[in-house]
């Protein structure tokens, strides 16, 4: 023999995704700031809730969700049947690309969009068009500009994952009245919890009146369960309906049910969660500065720190190492220049502040 199992056509073309790194060799607590996680933990209601789900882990789940899906349409106002639950929202992403996708099929989406949005769409055969963000921001009129005949489905990152922008509620609509109704578009509101900025908006209310919008949630944020995997995506009745075809039916485990529902009752958790970002990006964000570092201005619950260019993000990365930090090169996205930088407890970031104070004098 020859001839070895050969995957489908450009599935070896994919650069394999790079999670944030959570080890420092010889550094037995690193302080992982890397991949936007939450600092505090869970909460109390969801852990007690992980924790008494122990007595049911020897049956499968139930594979509607039943339970987390009837609290987070309450919660959210939102209709039960349209939601759809993944393990994690990456999940969700990767459903759509396989419901919607065919080979030579496209995805549109910003320049230093979401990674994960991309490698299910190459695993599809599909392309993948991105838009320019000069201004790392995704644009409406050069999203709109991507699309053809065969882009299938368009994806915004509201607030964006690595450089933090945002975009605003009109601009959505305006992205949203301007596609083909054949088109999905999908927006992603993994950090919707940590926007502060006036002119935002869930795109919820719109999502809920078309047939060709899905709005996608994660618990992996601000409720603190990324070690869990749970996400949903709200989507036209029709779309849920389709990728509940293929949706592996017990992709959401037991204590994930369990934990995530009371996560969503923990009001107490989650204003804990975001006054702590909303107290320090700013303060972490204006010590930066004032060490001559140019930080983006950030929606979420990180910030996206630019060097002079990319020896010197390198050697700041490495840098942090020495100091126990560990934090987000996001060269993958095309920024070798910059680091991501999540907004830890106040001890964190304080050491962040300190450890770049001295780089910058080096
Ligand atoms: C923009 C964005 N969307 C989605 C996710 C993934 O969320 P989940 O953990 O639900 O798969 C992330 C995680 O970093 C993200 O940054």
């Amino acid at each position: 023999m020859t001839d070895a199992p050969a995957p489908k056509p450009g599935i070896l073309d994919i650069a394999p995704y790079v999670g944030g790194k959570s080890s420092i060799a010889g550094v037995a607590e690193p302080m992982k700031l890397s991949s936007n996680e939450n600092m505090l933990g869970a909460g109390e209601k969801a852990r007690a809730a992980y924790e008494a789900a122990i007595k049911n882990i020897h049956i499968y789940p139930d594979g509607r969700a039943t339970k987390l899906r009837d609290a987070a349409a309450e919660i959210h106002g939102l209709e039960p049947e349209r939601l759809i639950f993944g393990n994690g929202s990456d999940e969700v992403f990767a459903l759509l690309n396989q419901t919607y996708l065919t080979a030579g099929d496209n995805i549109v989406c910003g320049q230093y969009g979401f990674l994960a949005y991309r490698i299910s769409a190459l695993g599809c055969e599909a392309e993948v068009k991105l838009a320019p963000e000069p201004n790392y921001k995704a644009e409406v009129d050069a999203l709109l500009a991507q699309v053809d005949d065969r882009t299938r489905i368009v994806y915004v990152s509201n607030p964006s994952n690595p450089t933090g922008s945002y975009n605003t509620a009109e601009e959505i609509r305006r992205l949203h009245a301007a596609l083909p109704a054949s088109v999905i578009l999908v927006v992603d509101e993994a950090y919707a919890e940590y926007v502060t900025e006036a002119d935002w908006e869930t795109a919820f209310p719109l999502a809920k009146d078309a047939q060709n919008i899905v709005v996608t949630r994660t618990f992996s944020k601000i409720h603190g369960l990324g070690g869990l995997r749970v996400g949903f995506g709200y989507a036209p009745v029709k779309v849920a309906e389709a990728i509940d075809r293929i949706r592996l039916p017990f992709n959401v485990s037991v204590p994930g049910v369990e934990a995530a529902t009371a996560a969503l009752a923990d009001e107490a958790h989650q204003t804990a969660s975001r006054e702590l970002v909303s107290n320090w990006k700013p303060r972490l964000t204006q010590a930066l500065r004032g060490f001559g570092l140019e930080v983006l201005p950030s929606a979420g619950n990180f910030v996206l720190v630019m060097f002079d260019g990319p020896e010197r993000a390198a050697a700041a990365n490495e840098y942090l190492n020495t100091k126990g930090i560990i934090v987000r090169p996001v060269g993958g996205y095309g920024l070798p220049q910059a680091l991501r930088i999540t907004i830890g407890t106040e001890d964190q970031n304080r050491a962040v502040i300190d450890a770049l104070s001295e780089f910058a004098a080096t």
